[in-house]
C-alpha cells in the first residue's frame, strides 16, 4: 500500500515491520534499527548481503549523539552545517546499535534526513531507523514512491509517499581518522562545501557492496541495459543501427527520437541534473533498448557524485577502476 498516513507508518514500525520512507536524497527501506528481527527483514527484502552495513536515521543531533562513543570536532562542525541534510557521519558506535546494522564494524553510519514527513515520523518514534536505499540490491536507487512500488511493492506493507526526492543522489558519507576527514562516498553534499569548513579532505574509494573486498561486484546502481560512457556524438556513430538511449547533461540530439533522450539539465545546473539522474536512468532502462550512452559532467560540485554514479552504472571493468580518481 502507498499513502501519506504517518500514524499507520508509526504503527507498522513499532511492530517491527518495514516501511519505505521518503528522504531528500532517495527513498529508504526503513525498520527499527535497534531490533535485529526488523533489520534482518531489511536485508532479506533487498536481497542484500549481510556484510553491507546500513545507515541509521534519527531526528536530531542530540539523539544522534546518544548512539556514539565519540564525536570529533570536525564531525560537529559538519553536523551543525549540514544536518538535517544529505550527510552521513561514520562514528564509533555504542553497544545498543546491533552488530548486524554495522556488519560487525565498530563504526556506525548516522544521518538526519531532511524531509518533513520522515522527520515527523522519526520524532514520534523512540528508536532510530535503519534504512538502505529502497531498491533491490545492485539496482538504481528510487527517487519517487512509484519507483519503490514497482520493485518492492509486493514485499513490504507500506510506502510513505513524500513526492519526488529533492536532491536525487544518496548522502555523502564522511569518516574521521584523528584530524583527517575522509569522504567514503560522494553524494548530495559536494566535496567543496565540506572542504570549505574542515580543509582538505581525503577521498577513499568506496565499494558499496563490500568494504572488505572492494570491487567484488562488477557494477552497482546499475540499469539492465548496458550503459556506455563517452562522447555521445561518437558513441551514436559507433552504435548506429541499434536502439540507443541517450543520457546527456545539457545537449539535445535532434537526430534521435525525443522519447529516447533524457537531458539532465538544459541550463547546465548540477542540482537539477542530480534530481533527474536516477529517474532518467530508470526511464531509459524501461524502454526496449540495445544500449544507453551517457557523458560525464564537469568534475566539480555535484558533478562529482553524478559522475561517480554514472561510472558505477556503466558496465566496463575499466570504468569501475576509474572510480573516485578525481
Ligand atoms: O542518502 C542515503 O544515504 C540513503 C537514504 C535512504 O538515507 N541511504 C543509502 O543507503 O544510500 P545504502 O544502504 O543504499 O548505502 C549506504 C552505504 C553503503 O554503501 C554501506 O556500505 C555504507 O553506506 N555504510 C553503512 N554503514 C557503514 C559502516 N558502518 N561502515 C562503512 N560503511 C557503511
Ligand atoms: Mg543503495
Amino acid at each position: 500500500m502507498i499513502g501519506r498516513d504517518l500514524q499507520y507508518a508509526i504503527e507498522l514500525l513499532k511492530a517491527d515491520q518495514l516501511v519505505a520512507i521518503p528522504t531528500e536524497t532517495v527513498y529508504g527501506l526503513a525498520g527499527n534499527a535497534l531490533n535485529v528481527e526488523a533489520v534482518s527483514q531489511i536485508f532479506a527484502v533487498k536481497n542484500r548481503p549481510s556484510f553491507d552495513p546500513l545507515i541509521v536515521h534519527t531526528s536530531s543531533l542530540e539523539r544522534l549523539q546518544t548512539f556514539v562513543t565519540d564525536f570529533p570536532k570536525n564531525a560537529l562542525l559538519l553536523a551543525e552545517a549540514f544536518m538535517p541534510g544529505p550527510l552521513t557521519l561514520l562514528l564509533p558506535k555504542k553497544e545498543l546499535i546491533p552488530d548486524l546494522v554495522t556488519a560487525g564494524s565498530p563504526l556506525v553510519a548516522l544521518r538526519i534526513p531532511q524531509h518533513p514527513l520522515t522527520l515527523a515520523l522519526l520524532q514520534q518514534l523512540d528508536f532510530p531507523l535503519a534504512a538502505p536505499s529502497a531498491n533491490p540490491f545492485g539496482y538504481i536507487s528510487p527517487t519517487t514512491a512509484q519507483h519503490v512500488v514497482q520493485q518492492l511493492g509486493q514485499k513490504i506493507p507500506y510506502i510513505l509517499d513524500g513526492g519526488a526526492c529533492d536532491i536525487g543522489l544518496e548522502s555523502t558519507i564522511v569518516g574521521f581518522e584523528q584530524e583527517k576527514v575522509i569522504i567514503y562516498r560522494k553524494g548530495g553534499i559536494p566535496m567543496e562545501a565540506i572542504e570549505s569548513l574542515v580543509g582538505k579532505v581525503e577521498l577513499k574509494p568506496h565499494s558499496t557492496s563490500n568494504p572488505q573486498a572492494p570491487g567484488m561486484l562488477q557494477s552497482h546502481y546499475a540499469p539492465r541495459v548496458p550503459l556506455i560512457l563517452g562522447d555521445i556524438e561518437k558513441l551514436l556513430e559507433l552504435h548506429k543501427g541499434k536502439k540507443i538511449g541517450i543520457l546527456s547533461f545539457q545537449k539535445i540530439f535532434p537526430q534521435t527520437s525525443p522519447y529516447h533522450l533524457i537531458t539532465l539539465s538544459p541550463t547546465g545546473n548540477f542540482a537539477e541534473a542530480a534530481r533527474n539522474l536516477f529517474a532518467g536512468m530508470r526511464y531509459l532502462d524501461s524502454l526496449d533498448l540495445d544500449v544507453m550512452v551517457a557523458e560525464l559532467l564537469p568534475e566539480e560540485d555535484l558533478g562529482r557524485a553524478i559522475n561517480d554514479r554514472l561510472r558505477r552504472a556503466s558496465v566496463t571493468k575499466r570504468s569501475r577502476d576509474l572510480e573516485i580518481k578525481a
